[in-house]
């Protein structure tokens, strides 16, 4: 069995989670961030990452999850400055999972990732930032340790789903 860690990172948080999902992976893998054309096929599963840009995934990300091929597992993290657990981030997964309209998602997970001040400030000034913006001030310092263990957790559940499904599989093909 063979796994795909694939993230978009522009400050570093999302890199961390996904290297923290690498580490955690038991089977063979692979870690790079999304390029344009990148290969999706022969993998049992794959971890996709990005951060929430203005409560969606980067466009950046866009075509990679729309070219996923028909029934492939896939898993999303993303890291966000609001709260975690909010309804905020929730629409940037749900618009991943929209996008991914062909591939059979195994789940997801989203913890914080700090905004240097200066980003807040610039973004926090237009009315479409204004709502994360206030919330992602005490973002720092994530993601910390206890995000990358849980993200490393993520990882495990993620990859004993795409087991058990493949071993389902097998046994119907018997
Ligand atoms: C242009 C821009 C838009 C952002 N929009 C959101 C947002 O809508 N909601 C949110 O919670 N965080 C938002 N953030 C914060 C990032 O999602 C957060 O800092 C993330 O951890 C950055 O990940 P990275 O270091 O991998 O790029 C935004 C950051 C930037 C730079």
């Amino acid at each position: 069995m063979k796994a795909l860690v694939t993230y978009f990172s522009q400050t570093g948080n999302t890199e961390e989670v996904a290297r923290s999902i690498y580490d955690a992976i038991t089977i063979e893998k692979e870690i790079t961030p999304v390029q344009a054309g990148q290969n999706a096929k022969g993998y049992d599963i794959i971890f996709c990452g990005f951060p929430v840009h203005a409560h969606s995934v980067p466009v950046k990300v866009h075509s990679f999850i729309k070219d996923i091929p028909e029934g492939q597992n896939i898993a999303f993290f993303c890291t966000h400055g609001s709260l975690r657990g909010g309804q905020l981030p929730k629409q940037a997964i749900e618009q991943a999972v929209g996008l991914a309209s062909k591939a059979k998602v195994l789940g997801d997970f989203g913890c914080r990732g700090k905004v240097s001040p200066q980003i807040l400030e610039a973004l926090s000034k237009r009315p479409e930032h204004r709502a994360w913006a206030e919330e992602a001030q005490s973002a720092d310092g994530h993601p910390d340790a206890a995000d990358l263990a849980d993200a490393k957790e993520f990882a495990s559940q993620m990859i004993g789903k795409s087991t058990d499904l493949k071993l389902a599989m097998d046994s119907e093909d018997d």
